[in-house]
């Protein structure tokens, strides 16, 4: 063996241990602070297209180990709201209720409404990981809608209305409604609002690595579909919307000390139930960026 050759990584002992339901699975016995081999990454990567969802149980990393594990993914994104970026790793979006000395310390109403995160971007997202870093103790979940399942089920005269018709998505379609006296939605600057132009997006995608269609559409980002009249397109996404959710696609997560979740936000929505006003909640976000709906 040459001076330069490497021992190969040894591989860890974890579970993929699928969730109750036909969203998520927990994967147990991964420490994500210690290097991955490519099988491994393998199996991750498999489990994570399989269930749409992955929950890392106690986990104990760095934000640079949280992006350098998404980067394996691909590009990250950096969210517009640079207010709420982490100091020295722009990478991670604070996610937080908490508000110190009178300001914010992260967005503290990032998915109040369902969505699939940057669906307003050319380039939406793959993926998202979201770490706990500090949890309240009570509330505080975060719901999972299985876009597969809705447009599966959906009745034959909806999927008619929508087939290969594009939907307009717009980061402020909801802005002004998360203005309020915490600022959750400060001002955009002219170069933000730069950042996020309306894009038009297939209302019914298909999925790139399961090859299965998907409802793309959100009551968060979704405007209006094109080529119709404003009632009819507020009709039929009122429609797509209440049966996306209902609870059969639903998956609840209740966060434990220590999770990371990963979800595919090529197949799922997700929406932040709510945390009692008077108690903490903080976690940190990375956002890969996916391949332009088709
Ligand atoms: C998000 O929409 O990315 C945040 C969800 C949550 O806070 O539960």
């Amino acid at each position: 063996m040459s001076a330069l050759s490497f021992a190969p990584l040894p591989s860890q002992t974890f579970e993929v241990r699928p969730l109750q339901g036909l969203v998520g699975a927990e994967i147990v016995g991964l420490d994500l602070s210690r290097p991955l081999n490519d099988e491994d990454f393998a199996r991750i990567h498999r489990a994570h297209l399989d269930y749409h969802l992955v929950v890392f149980r106690d986990q104990h990393i760095t934000p640079q180990q949280q992006i350098d594990f998404s980067r394996r993914f691909g590009v990250l994104q950096i969210h517009v709201l640079k207010q709420f970026l982490l100091a020295g790793h722009p990478e991670i979006l604070i996610v937080s209720n908490i508000v110190e000395n009178g300001q914010p310390v992260g967005l503290g109403d990032a998915g109040k409404y369902w969505h699939s995160d940057l669906s307003y971007k050319e380039l939406p997202s793959l993926g998202s990981m979201l770490y706990a870093q500090e949890l309240p103790s009570e509330g505080g979940d975060t719901l999972f809608a299985d876009m597969h399942r809705a447009w599966d089920t959906l009745p034959q005269h909806l999927q008619d209305a929508v087939e290969g018709k594009l939907a307009v998505h717009s980061y402020t379609a909801r802005y002004s409604e998360g203005k309020n006296a915490a600022n959750w939605r400060p001002t955009l600057t002219a170069e933000q609002l730069a950042q996020v132009v309306t894009v038009s997006h297939p209302v019914v995608r298909t999925h790139p690595e399961n090859g299965r269609k998907a409802l793309f559409v959100s009551e968060g980002f979704t405007t209006h579909i094109v080529g119709l009249p404003e009632d009819e397109s507020r009709d039929i996404l009122d429609q797509l919307y209440a049966h996306s959710v209902r609870p059969e696609n639903v998956y609840r997560h209740q966060w434990q000390p220590h999770d990371m979740v990963f979800w595919d936000n090529r197949s799922l929505i997700h929406l932040a139930a709510g945390t009692p006003e008077h108690l903490r909640r903080k976690l940190y976000r990375t956002t890969i960026q996916g391949d332009a709906p088709f």
